[in-house]
């Protein structure tokens, strides 16, 4: 028998799972660590609970098996998160993360003084305030004593894999997210790097995602550790998203929607991404920072632990609407400084009909990242925890008006777990969720009003 460990480094929590040689799940585990805000726009992690929460994973599911059986472990990760070492590898600030939104400044810099033209050349990609490079800039002005120390630069999960195996490695799909990295040549952008002042030798060596970086003893452990991938490229594995003409919705801590292409695209719209996938092929990619995030901060903040509120049935009289912004936006809007707002509320304004709306503002808020996309898919895969509301995923399908074909495995770790087995069984969708098109027709007008609230509010924030 041999087994393979798949672990997902997620905003909330790790999730880890392990498998077989068939590629089946015999067990998983979570483990939450904290999230910290020290200032507005601010989101930080500190890597020293990442590590100790994959260590306590790692141990729970191997404890009721022989180790030696223990072949592979694969390693996915929340993507463009700022990692700072010393030349011993001791972590020199906390981690800056993906849904960061402080460099405002840098993000400008990037995109207006060496110009989009130019980063869409050398990386495929605009600059987003949450990328790595902008954070690399941002602590190079304020922090310059870090940065003065900081002998090396790497992703959160190749913090983990470092930690595991000694060995200081990348994979492409999330190197992609950096903005210092070529993604149609699949290797780090020396003009990029001269751009921005690093030096290459700061920087993980770079590999496909399946290749073996090194072993790791952790835990007893004699196994091999594979490069791993961004969660969102790992989501895709797991989820079967390797072929063009699929289409992956993730919603976790962010949503995204991810479409496998054969060769590197450079998108018409520059909102969307354009990254390496971890099959060796490349896949675009649109996000929003807020996604099944909206409904935990609704449930729990504002309904007091209330996760059993139905949404109200929709109607073309609707006068509420949820703008999903609580971090800011990534795509399309590009804006750090943008905040989320319920528009429309009267007396009669239910918890029911505040649900309907979060439920459909991050719908919304997810077709406006498909509409960028060359074309709309017929259908997706959604992953994630919000397909835990069946109600959510028909008003999903509802708004977008394609089927979704609903994925209950952890789609991050498991796709780790696959990384490191080479297995790709077949993936078992659990339901399949049908658009009713007469509703789609009242949503189309929803959506219509939708795409209007931003332009009337991006001045406000900015003021
Ligand atoms: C993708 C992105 C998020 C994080 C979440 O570009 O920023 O999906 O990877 O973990």
């Amino acid at each position: 028998m041999s087994y393979y460990i798949g672990i997902d480094l997620g905003t909330s929590a790790v999730k880890a799972v392990l498998t077989d040689d068939g590629g089946k799940i015999i067990d998983s585990c979570s483990i939450e660590y904290p999230l910290s805000s020290p200032h507005p726009q601010w989101s930080e992690q500190n890597p020293a609970d990442w590590w100790n929460a994959v260590k306590e994973c790692i141990k729970n599911l191997i404890s009721g098996i022989d180790k030696s059986e223990v072949k592979a472990i694969g390693v996915a990760g929340q993507m463009h998160g700022l990692v700072m070492t010393d030349e011993s590898g001791n972590v020199l600030r906390p981690a800056i993360l993906w849904n960061d939104t402080r460099t405002g400044k840098q993000n400008d810099y990037l995109n207006n003084t060496v110009g989009t033209d130019k980063l869409r050349e050398l990386t495929g990609n605009i600059s987003f305030a949450g990328f790595t490079a902008p954070k690399v800039l941002w602590v190079k002005e304020n922090e310059p004593e870090v940065f003065e120390k900081c002998c090396r630069i790497c992703l959160p999960k190749d913090y983990i894999n470092y930690k595991l195996t000694g060995e200081f490695a990348t994979d492409v799909s999330d190197a992609s997210g950096t903005l210092y990295f070529d993604v149609a040549a699949r290797r780090w952008s020396a003009e990029m790097l001269a751009i921005l002042g690093i030096d290459e030798s700061y920087l993980p060596k770079v590999y496909e995602s399946a290749d073996v970086i090194g072993k790791t003893t952790v835990c007893g452990l004699s196994a091999d550790v594979v490069a791993g991938a961004g969660d969102n490229a790992g989501a895709a594995i797991g989820t079967g998203t390797y072929e063009a003409g699929k289409c992956n919705i993730s919603l976790g801590t962010s949503g995204t929607v991810f479409i496998p292409t054969d060769s590197f695209v450079l998108p018409s719209n520059s909102a969307l991404h354009s990254f390496c996938h971890a099959d060796g092929k490349y896949h675009l990619m649109g996000c929003i920072l807020s996604a099944a995030s909206c409904n935990k901060w609704l449930n729990e903040t504002i309904f007091a632990g209330n996760y059993d509120v139905s949404p109200s049935p929709v109607s073309a009289e609707d006068t509420l609407w949820f703008m999903p912004y609580l971090s800011g936006e990534r795509c399309p809007h590009n804006d750090g400084d943008v905040m989320g707002a319920f528009i429309g509320l009267t007396h009669t304004t239910s918890r029911a009909d505040m649900q309907k709306a979060v439920f459909e503002g991050v719908s919304f808020a997810i077709r406006d990242c498909l509409e960028l996309c060359p074309e709309m898919p017929l259908k997706a895969t959604v992953c994630g925890g919000g397909t835990k509301s069946e109600k959510w995923m028909q008003i999903l399908a509802d708004s977008l008006g394609i089927e979704l074909g609903v994925i209950s495995n952890e789609g991050p770790s498991y796709g780790a777990a696959l990384l490191a087995s080479g297995v790709r069984p077949e993936v078992r969708i659990e339901k399949t969720v049908k658009p009713d098109l007469k509703l789609k027709e009242i949503y189309d007008i929803k959506y219509s009003k939708f795409k209007k609230l931003y332009p009337m509010l991006k001045d406000f924030y900015k003021e």
